[in-house]
């Protein structure tokens, strides 16, 4: 959470800043600052509650510099306000920097070295910012010194910083713990952004960081050193998309272009990871790691965790190796008892959820071997992980997750559909997996131009609640988890995904006359159970629909869906529910893709 931007070397440096946080506004849109310098004795600092566009109308024309440091905020230290907005700056205004990520021992170190200074934020930024200060005022260290050291007293924290030295502002500090941060090596100047999509616009090279080093940047250099001041080389990357993709075109929202975007990512799943003739084209090396496993272990949070209750459903079917899913914010701190071999599955849309990350951290610790799935080349979990597997989704911005969710049930089905097929099931033999996804990618067309009616829908049940469920059994109870997370996420409607056959257990006490409850049934061994359980919550007032597969619709369902294995259903059925969500937060005149309280890609624990 939080983006940071920097540039240092280039005349356009505020439409570079600020056009560079609209493309991170999705990790965090509390509120938004830069400062810029113009390294002829004038500077500006401009800091903005609420969204990028607020900041914007407040940049005047007098602002300009062709160096300077951005932030977008996701508040965790302090209220949303202008004070507690970055950059955060010291007593005397020499220093400025901008922050993504938590000191913990911020209070302590307050105490200890800044009792005499007046702070204005409560952020933990300034305090560290105030540090720097002070140990180049009171122990005359260099701005480097100063940075070094306060970064040595930092403790369990997690971090990205961008400092800047107003007597030496052609200069950019920077470092990184946990959280990430990449350098952009631009023609006669330099970036630096928590994504690259935010310099897209100015260079497609970018050198990554990993955690303790420190870089200064100038102009026409870029330094990278160690923890003990030893210099490193390092290889850039090229990023080869272009900066048009992270545009939403003429599309209202986002989320409504990456839901439609879904078709085609399936047909480039099966393009790039199936051969013509249907079988897997998985690396080898990967298979032969995880044919030794007898134990699979899934980790993700939100969206990719619930991708990753599909997941386990496969990997039994197809695998036979046992699957267990878990949550990874609570796997982190858990001690798991782990079986002899076990073997590690990241999901990951970011590839930068800290909790996932913890969980990875662990896992490398004991020599673990693990694939991270994800959608961000380069990304942390893609980097520290021993295989990778991209979902080739093309960026996903909307905060509401849709296409990375099935992308990730795509590679898991082929992922399993190898193994099986690695470990000589025959149901995984059988299971054409190519077949499949050119048939969900039809289907997602089918039910995506019955938008009209989905939206509807979302009028008449969803618009005037303030509660609802989905219910299903099976792997149809994961995509009820999945819908309700939509639902809630952006339309704030309180909705909660069950397991059909136990509502009647408790929760059925909160339906209450016109409750909309959603039948998921796409599962021939189930579809009547849930019909009856679905049943009872009608007899006690609930408005019911159902969204039901082809094969085992009735007269009175409400949306059908296109027949496919069973195994794979939910890349159909939760489409619906992300169009009910969409249409439900729309036409609350809700921000679809800027949800409250909440940021895209989750970089604190
Ligand atoms: C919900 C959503 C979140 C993310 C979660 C994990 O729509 O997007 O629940 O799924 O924050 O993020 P990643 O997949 O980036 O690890």
């Amino acid at each position: 959470m939080c983006g940071i931007v920097g540039v240092t070397g280039n005349d356009n440096a505020v439409s570079i800043l600020l056009e560079g946080l609209e493309k991170l506004e999705y990790r965090g849109y509390d509120s938004a600052g830069i400062y810029v310098n113009d390294l002829k004795g004038n500077d500006y600092l401009v800091k903005k509650k609420g969204r990028i566009s607020n900041l914007e109308a407040a940049v005047g024309p007098e602002v300009h510099g062709s160096v300077g440091i951005g932030h977008t905020r996701w508040a965790t230290h302090g209220v949303v306000s202008v004070a507690n907005a970055h950059p955060q700056y010291s007593e005397d205004h020499r220093f400025y920097l901008v922050h993504n990520g938590v000191i913990e021992n911020y209070k302590e170190l307050k105490a200890k070295y800044l009792s005499n200074v007046t702070f204005e934020s409560q952020t933990d930024t300034e305090v560290v910012v105030q540090l720097i200060d002070r140990f180049v005022q009171a122990e005359g260290l260099s701005t480097k010194e100063a940075f070094l050291k306060t970064l040595s007293l930092l403790e369990g924290s997690s971090y990205a910083f961008l400092l800047i030295d107003s007597l030496d502002p052609e200069t950019l500090y920077v470092a990184k713990n946990k959280s990430p941060l990449l350098i952009g090596l631009g023609d006669g100047c330099n970036v630096v952004c928590s994504d690259a999509l935010a310099m897209l616009n100015v260079t497609h090279d970018f050198l990554e960081l990993h955690d303790g080093e420190v870089v200064t940047i100038k102009p026409n250099s870029v330094k990278i050193e160690d923890a003990a001041g030893n210099p490193v080389e390092r290889d850039s990357f090229h990023v080869s998309m272009d900066a048009q993709e992270t545009d939403k075109g003429t599309y209202p929202y986002y989320m409504l272009k990456e839901i439609d975007e879904q078709p085609n990512v399936m047909r480039k799943l099966a393009s790039l990871y199936t051969q013509e003739s249907g079988r897997p084209n998985v690396n080898q090396a990967l298979i032969n790691t995880m044919k030794q496993a007898d134990r699979i272990y899934i980790v993700g949070a939100g969206t990719s965790y619930h991708a990753g209750l599909v997941g386990k459903k496969l990997f039994e079917k197809l695998t036979h190796v046992p699957t267990e899913v878990h949550v990874a914010s609570e796997f982190a701190y858990e001690n798991p008892l782990l079986s002899d071999n076990p073997f590690f599955i990241f999901l990951s849309q970011s590839g930068e959820t800290a909790d996932s990350r913890e969980v990875l951290v662990n896992v490398n610790a004991h020599d673990y071997k693990s694939l991270t799935i994800t959608n961000v080349e380069n990304s942390t979990l893609f980097r520290e992980a021993t295989y990778t597997m991209l979902l080739h989704a093309g960026p996903e911005i909307s905060v509401a997750s849709t296409k990375a969710y099935t992308a990730q049930i795509g590679v898991e089905a082929i992922l399993a559909k190898a193994l099986g097929e690695a470990k000589q099931q025959v149901i995984a033999e059988e299971f054409d997996i190519r077949q499949q996804l050119g048939l969900v990618a039809t289907g997602m067309q089918a039910i995506i131009d019955e938008k009209e009616m989905i939206e509807d829908l979302a009028k008449k049940y969803f618009v005037p609640t303030s509660k609802a469920f989905y219910i299903g059994r099976g792997i149809d109870q994961t995509v009820s988890l999945e819908s309700a997370l939509k639902l809630k996420e952006i339309s704030y409607v309180q909705a909660e995904g069950f397991a059909s056959g136990e509502l009647k257990h408790g929760t059925i006490a909160l339906i209450e006359d016109g409750t909309p409850v959603v039948g998921i049934i796409t599962q021939k061994r189930t579809a009547n159970l849930t019909r009856s359980n679905l049943q009872e919550t009608m007899s006690r007032g609930a408005k019911t629909f159902t969204i039901v597969r082809n094969g085992l619709a009735q007269e009175g369902d409400t949306i059908i869906i296109p027949d496919v294995d069973e195994m794979i259903t939910p890349l159909l059925s939760v489409v619906p529910a992300q169009l009910i969500a969409y249409y439900t937060s729309l036409n609350k005149g809700l921000d679809v893709d800027r949800p409250r309280n909440l940021a895209k890609s989750v970089t604190v624990e």
